[in-house]
């Protein structure tokens, strides 16, 4: 009998589906082992500061080119590498990890590199601390020699920026840009406050240093207080930024994942950190009933997470194509913080891990990533798509065995509450070292962002 058309195309399409893209299978951690050693390789391939004549710490820039990453996101990239070796044993890429790490530092031990002054962002600095603050929690190796211990750089982090807190506009809260002549220096954005916030909130966790619980709680209220949170029909809405050239009356009304990751972080450190308090688990829940209700379309299902703002239209940029790592990782790390979230996280990670995997079938190898991770895979890729897929399969393995330490739970990354206070360079004193050029550059790409991202949510505020 000769064979029918079916059955010689049946083995082929077999092949094929290994051979392109990854496969996942969910309740299996050695498959979830396999699969984000390969995201993590393949997110590795964009960077090559460990390689000699390379600057440690630093992705493919400057950024007056598209194929580019801001510093910011490099930093938050070997957070993820630091949770991928908890999430899997793998220790590859502590080397390259520690010596980023260290190497950023700057000259005054707290993450504000003279380097990358023309774009220096709060943000930008508390996304390097987050990753010390992973590493301290970890007990990930310290990098030894003169280099502060990792609890100690976020100790440094969060004493720089508490100068950068602003009485004089909005009643306080700090401004987007460390230096004044910064294109954005006029806004106050909630990855921001929101950012020193978490810094605060797990300060306070690790050390058991109340001064760093009344200082989350101060940037909570102010937060509250402003127009970056809006309560309507029972629902919180964490907007993105408001502006002190009107006194921050009004808010720029778009929402995206990292900004309810970040304060969903900080609520869930403040929640464990007074031992139960109600009113923390409250705020917990409401800020993930909204992430849920944005973030979670009911149209992919109601359990994998969307970029609502930039995926369905294809304009996420290199920053926001990283996003929903950090939701996904912090999302985590709240389960085993707040027990009572565990149910209601635990089915959209998986899912949404399924859901990332199934379409990483693109670029050369046929195993790129994409960001929409509720389609086939969009053509898109980078160093964040692979971070998101990495993160968010990676935290489905998440468990009690790699809850952050403390102090009192083992953690012994040294302590210096002073750290950083002797530092030459104050916030408010800009360097000299910045060009015309650079600060046009600048300019303009923060108003061409600002213009996609307000046409691109217009729908959701009407
Ligand atoms: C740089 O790091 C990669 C892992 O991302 C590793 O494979 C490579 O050997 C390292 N190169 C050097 C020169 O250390
Ligand atoms: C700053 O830039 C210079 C010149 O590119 C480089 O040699 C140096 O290593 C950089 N420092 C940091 C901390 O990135
Ligand atoms: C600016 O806003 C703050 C906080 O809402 C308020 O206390 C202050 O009076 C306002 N200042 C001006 C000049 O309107
Ligand atoms: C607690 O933190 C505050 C704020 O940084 C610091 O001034 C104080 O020295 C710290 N206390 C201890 C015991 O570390
Ligand atoms: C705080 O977190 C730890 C570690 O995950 C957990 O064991 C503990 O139950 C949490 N505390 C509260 C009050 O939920």
């Amino acid at each position: 009998m000769k064979p029918g058309r079916s059955s010689l195309l049946a083995p082929l399409v077999g092949l094929l589906s290994v051979a392109n893209g990854i496969s996942l299978e969910v309740s299996s951690l050695d498959s979830i082992k396999s699969v984000t050693s390969t995201l993590a390789y393949d997110m590795m391939t964009y960077y090559s500061g460990n390689q000699t004549g390379q600057t440690p710490g630093i992705l493919p820039g400057p950024c007056e080119s598209t194929a580019c990453y801001y510093w910011w996101e490099a930093g938050a990239m070997f957070g993820s590498l630091i949770n991928y070796w908890q999430y899997t044993g793998d220790d590859s890429y502590n080397p390259v990890v520690s010596q980023a790490l260290a190497f950023q530092i700057g000259p005054d031990e707290n993450y504000n590199p003279p380097n990358q002054s023309k774009n220096m962002g709060v943000d930008d600095q508390a996304f390097w601390a987050f990753s010390a603050l992973d590493a301290a929690e970890a007990n990930f190796p310290e990098a030894g020699g003169d280099i502060p211990s990792w609890i100690a750089l976020a100790q440094a982090v969060f004493n720089f920026q508490q100068d950068l807190w602003d009485d004089a506009t909005c009643g306080g809260g700090m401004r987007w840009q460390v230096y004044s002549f910064n294109a954005g220096y006029n806004l106050k954005n909630t990855i921001s406050n929101g950012g020193n916030f978490q810094i605060a909130a797990r300060l306070a966790y690790y050390t058991g240093n109340q001064s760093y619980a009344d200082w989350a709680i101060k940037m909570w209220d102010w937060m509250e207080g402003s127009p970056l949170f809006q309560t309507q029909d029972g629902n919180l809405y964490i907007w993105d930024n408001t502006d002190t050239n009107n006194n921050c009356t009004d808010v720029a009304h778009y929402a995206w994942t990292y900004n309810y990751g970040t304060m969903l972080m900080g609520a869930a450190y403040l929640y464990n950190y007074t031992d139960g308090d109600p009113l923390w688990e409250q705020r917990v829940m409401s800020i993930l009933k909204g992430a849920e209700l944005l973030f979670f379309p009911q149209e992919y299902g109601g359990n994998i997470m969307t970029e609502f703002q930039c995926e369905p239209a294809a304009n996420c940029n290199n920053d926001q194509s990283s996003f929903k790592a950090y939701l996904s990782r912090w999302m985590a790390v709240t389960t085993l913080l707040v027990p009572s979230t565990y149910d209601m996280i635990m089915p959209r990670l998986t899912a949404s891990a399924a859901a990332a995997a199934q379409q990483c079938t693109g670029g050369n190898n046929g195993r790129m990533c994409g960001r929409r991770w509720y389609s086939n895979f969009d053509g898109s890729s980078g160093v964040g798509q692979q971070m998101q897929a990495l993160s968010v399969i990676g935290a489905t393995t998440i468990h009690a065995g790699i809850a952050p330490k403390s102090v009192k739970t083992g953690g012994t990354s040294k302590q210096d509450p002073d750290a950083g206070n002797d530092a030459a360079s104050s916030p408010v004193k800009p360097p000299s070292a910045i060009t015309t050029a650079d600060k046009a550059g600048a300019g303009i790409l923060t108003v061409l962002c600002i213009c996609i991202i307000v046409g691109g949510s217009m729908w959701i505020i009407l």
